[in-house]
């Protein structure tokens, strides 16, 4: 199956995927993760994206379309794949589009801005392997170090107050759009972000196996 994760910074886009990908055995493939790792790896990528991340504005689509084109060339995307964080844009739509790709679902995760903001600011994310933490809604073990990995837990340097709401704002122009893009093809499922992680999951899933049943 391919899928398209849809939803605001925070909304809870990562955490969901990590557990659908597991499930179904399909990669998840983050352009925010790509992008973070060409940055901590001084890359010439990394290092022109930097300069847009900082202020919560988006990296230049032809940037992102060239990570994807190469992502999904590889060979654990032939059988499906769930995509998160792409596409952001419409224009950067209408190039998976021109790939050929044929998107089976587009699952949007809606929640509020002020719960986003709070979401944020609780944010832990581990230094080794990415796992996303809470600290009150999804906290690690023990709070400091990763369940998986071992590695510290570190605050993202786009979760800063002041860049969460740019973020915002470059969502609702930018992105939100494709709600109406994917609505016109049939492809939309909307999902209300519960407070629990496991609710989310729950209705997630759902969608998911009525889509897999053709319902
Ligand atoms: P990216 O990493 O994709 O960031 P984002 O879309 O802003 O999304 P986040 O990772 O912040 O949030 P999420 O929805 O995955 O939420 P999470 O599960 O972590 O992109 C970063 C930057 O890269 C962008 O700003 C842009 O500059 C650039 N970029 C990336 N893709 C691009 C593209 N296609 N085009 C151009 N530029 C691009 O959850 C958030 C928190 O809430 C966590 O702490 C989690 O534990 C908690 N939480 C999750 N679910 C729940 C729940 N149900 N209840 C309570 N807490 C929850």
């Amino acid at each position: 199956m391919k899928m398209i994760f849809l939803g605001a910074p925070g909304a809870g886009k990562g955490t969901q995927a990590e557990i659908v990908s597991e499930k179904y055995d399909v990669p998840a493939i983050s352009t925010g993760a790509i992008i973070r790792e060409a940055i901590k790896n001084q890359t010439e990528m990394g290092k022109t994206a930097k300069q847009y991340t900082d202020q919560g504005a988006l990296v230049p689509d032809d940037v992102v379309i060239g990570i994807i084109k190469e992502r999904l060339a590889q060979d654990d995307c032939k059988d499906g794949f769930l995509l998160d964080g792409f596409p952001r844009t419409v224009p950067q739509a209408e190039a998976l589009e021109a790939m050929g790709v044929e998107i089976d679902l587009v699952v949007n995760i809606f929640v509020p801005d002020e719960t986003i903001v709070e979401r944020m600011s609780g944010r832990r994310v581990c230094a080794g392997c990415g796992a996303s933490y809470h600290t009150v809604f999804n906290p690690s073990k023990d709070g400091e170090t990763c369940d998986k990995c071992g590695e510290p837990l570190t605050i993202r340097k786009d979760d800063a107050p002041e860049v969460v709401k740019s973020r915002l704002v470059t969502y609702h122009e930018q992105t939100q759009p494709l709600e109406d893009f994917y609505e016109a093809r049939g492809k939309l499922a909307t999902v209300v972000g519960q407070e629990k992680v496991e609710d989310t999951t729950a209705l997630t899933l759902a969608l998911i196996e009525e889509k897999k049943q053709g319902r």
